[in-house]
This record gives C-alpha cells, structure tokens and sequence, in this order.
C-alpha cells in the first residue's frame, strides 16, 4: 500500500520532477492497492500480480475494485447524486453494480449499454440514455423502461419522441429529457475525441439558433417529453480545466434564460498514463466547474452534473500480458510481442497514445532498455508501446504489464484475427474474482450459421 504521506510505495524513493526515462516504472500510474512485496513484486489489495496472470492466463485486464469504487464516491461526493459513471469507458455488469453501488448514475449511449446496466439489477431511473442516431427502438425501451434521463441530441430524435408520444405506445409517463449543445468550443485534446466545436454531429449547434429552437420544441405542448436540462461534452483525455471554463461561460448565458433544473458539463477530465503527465482529480475538476457556472452566472441551486468515465476506471486497472517473442534488429530496434494488441488496446493505433511498460515481477526495477512493444496482429501497425522502457533482464515468459488501461481497453476490445477477448478480474481484499471471462474458440464461432 502506498504510504498515505507521501503516496509512495515501499522501498521507492522519490521521483526525480522529471522522471528519468531509464527510471523505474512511476508508480503514481498504479492502482490505489498497488504494493510492493518483499521479493519486489507486484501486489493489487494484496494479491500477488504474477501468481494471478499465471492462474487466470493472459492476457488479462486486472481491476484495483476499492479504486474504482473510490473514485465513483468521489464523483458522487463532488457532483452529487445526478453524477453519471460514463459506462463507454468501462461496462461490464460487475461494473454497472459497483457504481451504482456507489450512489452514481450510469451514462449508457446504446441500447446495448443500456441493457447491461438494466441487466446488472440498475434500476431505469438511474440511468442516461445517450446517442446521436438512438433508433425509434432504443427510444421506446427507454421510455418504457422508465430510463431517468434521455438526452435528446437531433431534430429527428425530437420528432421520434412526439410521435411515440401520440401513439401511446411508450406508455403515460413523460420522460426526462436534457437537450445536447455543442458550445462551439475546442478543447485541447485529440481532433477524433473533441466533440464541442461547431462541425459536430453531436448535439444541437448553439450559435446556429439550433440548439434554441430544441428547447423551444421540447417545451411546446404534446412534446412527449419534459425538458429539465442542458448538456454539453466538449471532448476528452483533457488536462487543462480552462476549457471547462470556456464552456460553462458560453453555455451560462443561454442556459440562465431557459429557468431549467440541471446543466451537465460531460465528460473529459483527463488521466496520466505516462510518467511526466499531470491531470487534475475529479474533485478539482468539480471544484473548477462549479466556479466556472457561478462567473457565468448559474446559480448554487441549479442541478451541476457530469459524466465522467476515464478519471473513474482508466487508471484503476493495468493488463498483464506474456512474452512470447523478442526479435532484435541490430542498429534499427528490439521487438517484444506479446500475446494481446490492439486487440485488447487500440489506443495506440486510434490515437498514437502512449503507455509506459514493466514487469510486475520487480516493480522498482530500472527499465534501461528500450524496446517496442507489438501484439501478435497480422499488421505493422499493431504497436502497443512504441519506445518501452524495460528492466535489462526481460525475456521471453515474462510477464509484461502495462498501466492504466482501464478505460476504452477491454470496451473497445475486438476478436481481430479472430483472438478472443481477455478475461476481467477484480481484485479486492486480498482475493480476486472473475467478472467477465475469457472469451473461447466456441464463443468467436458462436454467431456463425
Ligand atoms: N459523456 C459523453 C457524452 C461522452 O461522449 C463521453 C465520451 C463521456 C461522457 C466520457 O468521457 P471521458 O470522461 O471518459 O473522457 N475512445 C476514446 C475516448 C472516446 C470518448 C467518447 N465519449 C479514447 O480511448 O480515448
């Protein structure tokens, strides 16, 4: 366990304030269980890393349990209780639980997230049903399942709302709505997860009268919908809480006139996942919002909520893989492949992400050996650390990790080249548990005619 003073773990000493590259792995990018054991091994609530990738097989997406429940309270405990675990990051029924468990509401943006978080025994009205194409089906067993929350992103979708209305079928009771706004600003972050600038296809353009006249529909008599809110998203992995700032003060002004109850800030908060990064906690991103909303003129009694996913699981788990092969290129670069890729972690690939490597066997060993990191696809572009810095003595059959992939890791998984998904373990208290299983040759088939 770190040392509840100073963070840091059992025999570490203090980083340098720019970690060195050869360094040993900073262990700030590990879950809030992690420990180091006497032989220098890794340990998660207690459990030793190693022992449980040997028993479970690799790959394997390995969850600090009391890390994400921490990080759900502290979301609830900043933003209150409409805050909602942005399940795209993270969904498995385990997890819908837990987070509910901890007093969130779980954002879902497809009628197939929706069915696992109703399948986790996560009553509707804890959910927010999200989308910018939600079909007529989707919005119907929303309404009928009760869903708190659905926020209404297109014209056509305002349209689907009121005929399903006139027609009966989703049953009396009106549903919630906010409408989804798209401020016109850009946060700093990656071009494909910015989604607040004008040429979206999210949301309802603010400075086009767009997102005006949803309001104004939404409030006319026969909507089939009772509009209590605003949301806006304006991106993710972002750092900087100045462009929270920019948001709440192009979105204060319109929503102070509409008299509405919530106005939801989205998702974004951004995580380390390499030494040398910074990123804020959610509750001084909460602290930085509700400033924010009071500049722009929003009042204490309005509803602030937000949608965080990355901030809650990205950083609670690591993914353990083996090493299969090292192939040395003279004068050129060393191969390390594992037995994942972008298979279980696409990020790499999607956004030229970065992720730091070592080996759960000796935690705060020196990594003087720079290798690239490759999974076992059939492309060049499978790379899941391009220059990993790795203790001397990796061979192959070791067990190779890497931190913080706990968001957008297992949920973006594919079966490409038909590899099947790796297993999710939870750990807490000294045991682990299987929450979602390895996926079989029987399962990839599983579909076929
Ligand atoms: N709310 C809405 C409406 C969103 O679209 C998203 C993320 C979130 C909340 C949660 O954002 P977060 O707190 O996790 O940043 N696959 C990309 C990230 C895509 C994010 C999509 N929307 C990645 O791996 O970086």
């Amino acid at each position: 366990m770190p040392d509840p003073a100073t963070g840091m773990l059992p025999g570490e000493t203090p980083a340098p304030a720019v970690p060195h590259p050869s360094g040993p792995l900073p262990t700030r990018l590990l879950p809030d269980s992690a420990g180091v054991s006497a032989e220098g091994r890794l340990t998660l609530a207690g459990v030793d890393v190693v022992e449980l990738a040997d028993e479970v097989g690799t790959p394997v997406f390995v969850y600090d349990e009391e890390h994400l429940r921490a990080r759900c309270r502290e979301a609830r405990e900043a933003f209150g209780s409409r805050v909602a675990y942005a399940s795209k990051a993270f969904l498995c029924k385990a997890m819908a639980r837990l987070a509910y468990e901890e007093g969130c509401c779980i954002d879902v943006a497809t009628g197939g997230e929706m069915a696992v978080a109703l399948a986790a025994g996560v009553p509707a009205e804890r959910l927010v049903l999200h989308g910018n194409n939600k079909s007529v089906e989707e919005i119907e067993a929303a309404v009928s399942a009760g869903v708190g929350r659905i926020v209404v992103d297109s014209f056509g979708e305002i349209d689907r709302l009121a005929s399903l209305h006139a027609g009966g079928a989703a049953g009396a009771a009106l549903p919630s709505v906010l409408v989804r706004v798209t401020p016109g600003i850009e946060a700093h972050t990656h071009e494909y997860v910015m989604t607040g600038q004008d040429d979206s296809k999210f949301g309802f353009g603010l400075a086009s009268g767009a997102a005006a006249e949803a309001v104004e529909r939404l409030t006319r008599p026969g909507s089939g919908a009772r509009l209590v809110g605003i949301h806006a998203h304006i991106g993710s992995q972002i750092f900087s809480l100045e462009s929270f700032d920019r948001e709440l003060s192009v979105l204060g002004p319109f929503f102070a006139g509409l008299g509405l109850e919530e106005l939801c800030v989205g998702g974004g908060l951004g995580v380390a996942y390499v030494g040398g990064e910074e990123a804020p906690t959610i509750s001084q991103w909460a602290g930085a919002v509700r400033q924010a909303a009071r500049a722009a003129g929003i009042g204490d009694h309005i509803v602030l909520s937000a949608e965080p996913g990355r901030a809650v699981a990205a950083a609670a788990a690591l993914t353990c893989y083996r090493v299969g092969t090292v192939k040395e290129l003279p004068g050129l670069r060393t191969y390390v492949s594992v037995d994942g890729g972008m298979s279980d972690n696409p990020r790499p690939v999607l956004y030229g992400s970065g992720y730091e490597a070592f080996l759960p066997r000796e935690v705060l060993a020196q990594r003087p050996r720079t290798v690239t990191v490759v999974g076992k696809h059939c492309e060049s572009g499978d790379l899941l650390v391009r220059d990993a810095a790795v203790p001397s003595d990796l061979a192959v059959g070791d067990i190779l990790a890497t931190p913080v992939t706990g968001a957008y890791g297992h949920s973006m998984a594919s079966n490409y080249n038909k590899v099947p998904r790796p297993p999710v373990v939870f750990v807490a208290d000294g045991a682990w548990r299987v929450v979602v299983r390895r996926e079989t040759y029987a399962d990839l088939m599983a579909l076929d005619q």
